[in-house]
């Protein structure tokens, strides 16, 4: 049901959620991850984002899983990079030589599969998913990924009953019930952004508090 969503936001091109040019805050806040340039980044739920080729061209080998093969397909055929195709366990692997696509569900993905990551970037993750999942998001998460791998977290605040998402609001208070047990969670900046979906001001919402954490999984 909640991949059929996805899907078919993609299969009609519903897909305000994609930047066209690289994320400001991943830009500004990049730096306080602390990684290697050639340390491995493993981006979630990552679409077609841009992002990706900011991390590869910052000299990181990224990792992305995603559900929608037209996202993947158009990621590489945007770039008019020509990627292998794989056959991983559940996946079918795209890659191009500095960014690698396993095109499936992050919930059948595995250890061995993210072994080498450092770092995680997530923006519109964990905020594309309702809350029941987001635990069990987060769960995965910390059971696949390696001990000390840090991550930068984008979320938005705002008054979830009077729109729904996605994206959906995570607030300071989630994060830390999400991450906290297994992780240390610093909140590194919340600003004022009106960058939300048109019904957002619809339903009365023209402005919420976009957060960045840095959340380091404990050895
Ligand atoms: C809000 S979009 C964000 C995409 C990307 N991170 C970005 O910033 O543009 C969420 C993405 O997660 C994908 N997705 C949702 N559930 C997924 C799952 N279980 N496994 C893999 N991808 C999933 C959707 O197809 C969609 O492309």
């Amino acid at each position: 049901m909640r991949a059929k969503f996805w899907l078919e936001r993609w299969q009609k091109n519903e897909i305000a959620f994609h930047q066209a040019e690289h994320n400001q805050l991943l830009k500004e806040f990049w730096p306080c991850m602390g990684l290697g340039p050639d340390d491995p980044v493993f981006v979630p739920l990552c679409g077609k984002s841009l992002d990706m080729r900011w991390l590869a061209a910052a000299g990181h080998p990224v990792v992305g899983v995603e559900l929608a093969q037209i996202a993947v397909e158009t990621f590489f055929a945007e770039a008019r990079r020509c990627a292998e195709q794989s056959v991983v366990d559940r996946f079918v692997c795209h890659e191009d030589g500095s960014v690698k696509i396993f095109h499936g569900d992050f919930f059948d993905l595995t250890a061995p599969l993210v072994a080498d990551i450092r770092g995680l970037f997530d923006r519109g993750a964990l905020v594309a998913l309702p809350p029941d999942m987001r635990f069990r998001y987060v769960d995965h998460l910390l059971r696949i990924i390696p001990d000390g791998t840090r991550q930068l977290l984008l979320t938005f605040e705002y008054d979830q009953d009077r729109v729904p998402g996605p994206p959906h609001a995570v607030h300071p208070d989630e994060v830390e019930a999400l991450f906290g047990a297994r992780c240390s969670v610093d909140l590194l900046e919340s600003i004022i952004t009106s960058n939300l979906p048109p019904r957002f001001a619809e339903h009365g919402v023209r402005q919420a508090v976009e957060s960045v954490y840095l959340i380091e999984k404990r050895e």
